[in-house]
């Protein structure tokens, strides 16, 4: 037991009930309450830099931070592949919390990138749980080797913004257990993260934060996670149930809304005081384990140059033909107002008051210094991503005159953000016209992407090359010119398919769902999964990104160790220049009773190597590595027989193969899955074991109706009227001057938010027997009739 622990477990016993009772919510929006000898902790956003809101309480004023460094959103980091540098930037992150007294810092976030249309995809590192896994593993041993705590979000299934406080995700517990626990099994096993956010989401008919065998059985017994469990803002629905299942911290503090409830659930018996005793202790211990001493001021500087690495190391070369590096001389018309205005965080909770922001253009041109000749031409309106016919004639000039063009396009902040979905994964219409003409006038033309997820690019045989820039963080701009130079490489890979079209991705038919359910019928074949085993090719590959030099691969060889396999094999760069590859190591179940995608990822290492230069690179692969979740034994299983290891530069450009003989006696149960990769009525139901769940009716109304749901009556109208008022008030939204991204953020939030969300949103004013109240009469006052819609 840790010494905290202990010390906690002391303070409670001396606790009284009411006590034990107060610390299980926050204090306010960002801190607990404390109790003598432990004392208040503030935890908060997260996940890519600091955002310590400079007025807390009653004000949601989200670009109000302090100044912190802004380092490349999870889509950047993901794609770095490397973990040393996510240790790195996790280390950075925790001093800058340490030195503005922060205890726990909420993030990384690891959810799965189901479909790229998710707006919260930028902060998300991969489509594959085993990237995103040990990618989230490194991020968080990096911050808490500070002493301070991490917060892994959101614990579980939150795929997706559409109606994310209140949807119910249904999905068969194979699909479950292999794809979305398992980025979460695998940060918790490896980084013993403080403390894990529950999400706002239902599973298969449960809140996350209600399922004791989501809270306990699966994230404590099984996976070993001893730290303390924490809702999603506002993400609390039976405050009772939720201390049985195991959730600890209701945040923020709903003003004691809910003590009473629990005071009551105790006296009568549904609640033990063990289990509130349990929560108090964990939220003390948490409180404790961040009393470390001050370390003074962080270092914006060296972060500031750590970010720049970072952006670079993230960035994806997706085509070239051999125009990059640049070759600094003549005329480089750089067109695409990202270039001054750069693109370099996605909006809602995450959103950092960067130290400074680097843009690409003056970089640039500092860096050509009177090497050659820079132009400049805007070609869109960076906001609203819209070309006008003078915008467009001004860059088609300006790319004819240029001996080159660099074009930086993407996702204006309006499109991607929390709180609301893409709806098409097309760059906006002025973008796609500008590459269109620029590419026109002068094909010797690089695209740079700035944008948190992947994009469908029905041009990209247009340009010369496409770099993949993401979001890069406040240093990106640099980064950029970096690599366009080839003073840094293009240190990343694709940790996401980038499909050829939308249709193309088997989630898209049922994403985002309906208004109360959204159904995971394509299961195991997500990204790579889909594609690979479908043989419907993706325009650019998971696994892929293109190096300024070139790598050899040769002698596989796999050696029996322990319950696994050890895998070498000696990666060469065969190239003129110094880079770093990312050596990938698939495995095949050559012959299987079970479905299985045609292969998955369970190693990679990132080796950097001088021009010439060998490499014998190891990797591990455990008995996990071969097993399918065997839905009838509820246990890893693996068939014996013989599995293919794939090693590569992607996951479809493999260099080198080996078959290997696995034993095992585990008989495993049949398992079907969708023949044609989505999931029919009758396939979805096998999957799940039992008939697809009826979607909750839109009436009667819940506390789970959201305020959108309301306004189909009336008097829910009239309501919901005058709380979009108060709120506005409250949150001071009009003062806030939110940008287009945030505004839409709180208008989807306010759409979306369930009413039972009011008690939070009114600090508690709004009373959940208030809310309840409401419901009675809007049911009262509804005609059945009007629910259908
Ligand atoms: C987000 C979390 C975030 C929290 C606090 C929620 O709406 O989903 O990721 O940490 O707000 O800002």
């Amino acid at each position: 037991m840790r010494d905290t622990t202990a010390a906690a477990e002391r303070i409670v016993a001396g606790l009284s009930l009411d006590d034990k009772i107060r610390l299980l919510s926050g204090k306010d929006l960002w801190t607990t309450e404390e109790a003598p000898g432990a004392p208040s902790i503030m935890v908060t956003d997260g996940p890519h830099g600091l955002r310590k809101q400079l007025a807390t309480g009653d004000t949601l004023e989200l670009g109000k931070s302090a100044p912190a460094t802004c380092f490349p959103t999870a889509a950047a980091l993901g794609s770095s592949w490397d973990t040393e540098l996510l240790e790195e930037v996790g280390e950075a992150l925790g001093r800058e919390c340490r030195a503005e007294n922060v205890g726990v810092l909420l993030g990384p976030g690891l959810n799965l990138k189901r479909h790229a249309a998710g707006g919260r995809t930028f902060e998300y590192f991969s489509e594959d749980p085993f990237l995103s896994g040990h990618m989230a593993a490194a991020l968080v041993k990096g911050v808490q080797s500070q002493g301070v705590g991490t917060s892994i979000k959101h614990y579980v299934a939150n795929n997706q913004e559409h109606r994310r406080m209140t949807i119910d995700t249904i999905i068969d517990e194979r699909t479950f257990r292999e794809l979305y626990l398992t980025g979460f099994e695998i940060a918790v096993r490896e980084s013993k993260p403080w403390t894990i956010m529950s999400s706002y989401n239902l599973v298969n008919g449960e809140h996350v934060g209600e399922s004791r065998t989501l809270m306990t059985t699966i994230l404590r017994e099984e996976f070993g996670f001893d730290g303390l469990a924490m809702t999603d803002w506002g993400a609390t629905y039976d405050r009772p149930a939720a201390v049985h299942a195991g959730l600890d911290l209701e945040m923020p503090g709903s003003n004691g809304s809910w003590d009473e409830a629990v005071k009551d659930a105790v006296a009568s018996g549904t609640l033990s005081e063990a289990d509130v005793d349990l929560a108090a202790v964990r939220v003390l211990d948490m409180a404790l384990r961040a009393q470390v001493p001050d370390a003074g001021p962080a270092d914006f500087d060296a972060h500031h140059a750590l970010a720049r690495r970072a952006a670079a190391a993230g960035s994806v070369l997706l085509t070239n033909d051999g125009i990059l590096p640049l070759k600094p001389k003549g005329t480089i018309a750089v067109i695409g107002a990202f270039a001054e205005a750069p693109r370099y965080q996605g909006a809602g909770s995450s959103l950092v008051t960067a130290t400074k922001v680097d843009a690409f253009l003056p970089l640039f041109r500092d860096a050509l210094g009177a090497k050659a000749t820079v132009t400049y031409a805007p070609g869109y309106d960076a906001r609203t991503g819209a070309a006008t016919k003078e915008q467009l004639d001004e860059a088609r000039a300006a790319a004819s005159g240029a001996d080159t063009v660099v074009l930086l396009v993407g996702l204006p902040s309006a499109l991607e953000s929390e709180g609301f979905d893409r709806t098409t994964l097309r760059l906006p219409d002025g973008h796609e016209a500008l590459i269109a003409a620029v590419t026109e006038a002068n094909p010797k033309t690089v695209v740079v992407m700035l944008n948190g997820g992947a994009v469908v690019t029905p041009w990209a045989d247009k340009p010369a090359a496409i770099l993949e820039a993401y979001l890069g963080g406040q240093a990106g701009g640099g980064a950029i010119a970096d690599v366009l130079l080839g003073v840094a490489e293009p240190g990343g890979r694709l940790a996401e398919s980038f499909p050829v079209a939308q249709q193309d991705v088997a989630a898209d038919r049922n994403f985002p769902g309906g208004l109360t359910q959204v159904e995971y019928r394509e299961g195991l074949y997500v990204g790579y999964r889909f594609h690979d085993s479908a043989g419907v090719p993706a325009r650019f590959p998971f696994g892929h990104g293109l190096s300024y030099t070139s790598f050899g691969y040769s002698g596989l060889s796999a050696r029996k160790s322990g319950d696994g396999y050890t895998v070498t094999v000696t990666v060469t760069n065969t190239g003129k220049r110094a880079g770093s590859e990312v050596v990938q190591l698939y495995v095949r179940d050559v012959e299987s009773t079970v479905y299985r995608p045609a292969k998955e990822l369970r190693a990679f290492a990132k080796v950097a190597l001088a021009p010439g230069e060998s490499q014998k690179v190891t990797l591990r692969l455990d008995r996990r590595a071969f097993a399918v979740w065997d839905v009838a034994a509820h246990a890893w299983l693996v068939e014996v027989g013989e599995f293919e290891l794939l090693v590569g530069s992607s996951s479809v450009d493999i260099r080198e193969r080996k078959i290997v003989k696995v034993a095992s006696d585990d008989v495993l149960a049949p398992s079907a899955g969708p023949v044609d990769f989505v999931a029919t009525d009758e396939e979805f139901a096998a999957m799940l074991g039992h008939a697809i769940p009826t979607a909750r009716p839109v009436l009667p109304f819940t506390l789970d109706s959201t305020l959108g749901d309301l306004t189909i009556s009336p008097v829910g109208r009239r309501v919901v009227a005058a709380v979009k008022k108060q709120v506005e008030k409250q949150f001071n939204l009009a003062d806030a001057a939110p940008d287009d991204a945030q505004a839409g953020m709180f208008a989807s939030i306010l759409e979306e938010l369930p009413v039972r969300g009011l008690s939070m949103m009114s600090d508690g004013k709004v009373s959940l027997t208030s809310a309840k109240r409401l419901v009675r009469i809007l049911n009262l006052t509804t005609p059945k009739a009007w629910g259908k819609r």
